[in-house]
């Protein structure tokens, strides 16, 4: 198969590596609004680079990855589905909710579908705690600890178009308690802070942030994270529960030292990026990308769940700004 990508950035140049690593996978076509990058990256992987994101449209494509900051996702979706082409887009849908309602009522058909990216339901320690949680065998899940935390914060120039902290960074979050308890938020209480560089606030966002979500269920779930923890690139996610409990990213290259005595775990190089951590995952999202352009599988992760978690990020930041509980309801559907 021919497949196109749009932005060849910090993630999509390695989504481009893996496709084209791909059995199955004859030809990867990118493009960028950086033409030279577009180039420079098709070179050094052996891709092919065309002009615009035009050209590539129409360049007889078998699937298309879109790639670009989270601000143009929402028109480079349409487009894509105007040439009905199936399509993978990073996560989130669009920047705002109008724009991703729109997104969700155009696909909602389901003719040529859509696979949102959240890689950590590709992720075996994620799909383990799914299975943990949905099969009963933790008992009823009291509280969900859920986190992520960049080691150091994206480049200066991502912020302005990323949506903010709960719409760019917890939404993985957001989308990760929903996978892994198979339940719906109902009510939001956020706070987010700025401590570190002014590029944050002079956008409107903010640097470190923390919400407690209420789950259908009566699950407390506790979400955290930050762009400034030196320590280590730190996703982790408990499930906490009656019988048993379990926790995903609990292992050697857990980015936190311990102060008691005697304690020599974790013992390993602290994950440095989302690129280290998540490389398996991304790996197998794009063989489920290419499974789903093969008509093998349904969507992995649809618009609608893009919404659901996006719908999460947007009570947050309403919570944040009033200063109080935000019920999902508000929001509508
Ligand atoms: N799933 C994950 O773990 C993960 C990690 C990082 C980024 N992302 C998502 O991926 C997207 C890109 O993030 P990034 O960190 O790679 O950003 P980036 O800024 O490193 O790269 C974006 C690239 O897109 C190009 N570009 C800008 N506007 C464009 C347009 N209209 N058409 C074509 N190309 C355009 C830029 O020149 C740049 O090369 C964002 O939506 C982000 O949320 C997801």
């Amino acid at each position: 198969m021919r497949i196109g990508l749009v932005g060849v950035g910090r993630i999509g140049a390695f989504h481009a590596a893996t496709l084209r690593a791909l059995d199955g996978v004859e030809q990867v076509v990118v493009t960028d609004a950086d033409t030279p990058r577009a180039q420079v990256v098709a070179k050094e992987l052996g891709l092919e680079a065309v002009a615009d994101v035009e050209t590539l449209l129409g360049s007889g494509l078998d699937g298309i990855a879109i790639c670009a900051p989270t601000s143009a996702h929402a028109e480079l979706i349409a487009r894509a589905q105007d040439a009905g082409l199936i399509t993978f887009c990073e996560k989130p849908v669009a920047s705002d909710l109008s724009g991703t309602r729109l997104i969700a009522a155009r696909v909602a058909d389901g003719k040529v579908p859509v696979h949102i990216g959240f890689q950590r339901r590709f992720d075996a320690g994620f799909r383990a705690a799914r299975e943990a949680v949905t099969s009963g065998s933790l008992g009823w899940i009291h509280t969900i600890r859920a986190n992520t935390s960049d080691a150091a914060p994206p480049h200066a120039s991502y912020i302005p178009t990323s949506g903010g902290f709960f719409r760019d960074c917890s939404i993985h979050d957001f989308d990760a308690v929903r996978f892994v308890t198979g339940h719906e938020v109902v009510s939001v209480y956020a706070v987010g802070e700025n401590r570190g560089e002014a590029f944050f606030a002079e956008s409107g966002d903010f640097d470190s942030a923390a919400a407690v979500l209420t789950l259908d269920d009566g699950t407390i779930a506790l979400i955290s994270g930050s762009r400034y923890n030196a320590r280590g690139y730190d996703v982790r996610l408990e499930a906490l529960g009656s019988k048993d409990s379990v926790c995903v990213g609990m292992d050697d290259r857990l980015p936190l030292r311990s102060v008691e005595a005697g304690v020599a775990f974790p013992s390993g190089t602290p994950y440095a990026s989302f690129m280290e951590r998540f490389r398996q995952a991304y790996v197998d999202e794009m063989v489920a990308f290419t499974e789903l352009v093969a008509g093998r599988i349904e969507t992995p992760c649809s618009v609608q769940d893009g919404l659901r978690a996006f719908l999460i990020a947007e009570a947050c930041a309403l919570s944040r700004r009033d200063g109080r509980p935000v019920r999902m309801d508000e929001l509508g559907t």
